[in-house]
């Protein structure tokens, strides 16, 4: 972990208790882990505001499997940009999940990689493709930086699938 810095907040006793009743209703066991938490949240969202950003994706999609050739368009879709295999740091499709819902339903979930634009560029692609009915794109921003640090020593990885 890098280097603990103590910090002193004054927050108006009201807001203090409300943030309080949140954090233990959202079963968090202490405030610092809170407040990191949001800041790394607001910092994620912030840095989304920027296209060329690094993130990951998640692409929900409801359609019906009846749909004409919904299925074949959406494999065709995910073959357009390399594989994980292959990896780019533009756009990459790490995964895809199916879930038969229902008689007609299914369920699409695409994880992508890449750059923020090239992220949500593919989704709007995916989502309207003719048959789906219920669509949602999740982004988060990850670190920009190509050496990771876990474990004992910091090490890169240059294959971006590769397992932490
Ligand atoms: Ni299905």
């Amino acid at each position: 972990m890098d280097q603990l810095e103590r910090i002193g907040v004054s927050l108006d006793k009201n807001l203090l208790l409300m943030f309080d009743q949140l954090i233990s209703k959202q079963g968090y066991q202490s405030r610092s882990e809170a407040i990191r938490n949001l800041i790394r949240q607001q910092l994620s969202q912030q840095r989304l505001s920027d296209p060329k950003a690094n993130a990951v994706a998640a692409v929900f999609m409801v359609y019906d499997h009846h749909a004409t050739k919904l299925s074949d368009k959406l494999i065709d879709l995910q073959h357009c940009v390399p594989t994980g295999r292959r990896p780019s740091h533009l756009l990459q499709v790490i995964s895809s999940l199916h879930v038969h819902l229902d008689e007609h339903d299914c369920l699409e979930v695409v994880v992508l990689r890449g750059q923020v634009s090239r992220i949500n560029q593919m989704a709007e692609n995916l989502l309207s493709i003719k048959g789906v009915k219920l669509g949602r794109i999740n982004l988060l921003a990850t670190e920009p930086p190509p050496r990771i640090r876990h474990g004992r020593a910091a090490h890169s990885h240059p294959a971006n699938n590769k397992r932490l």
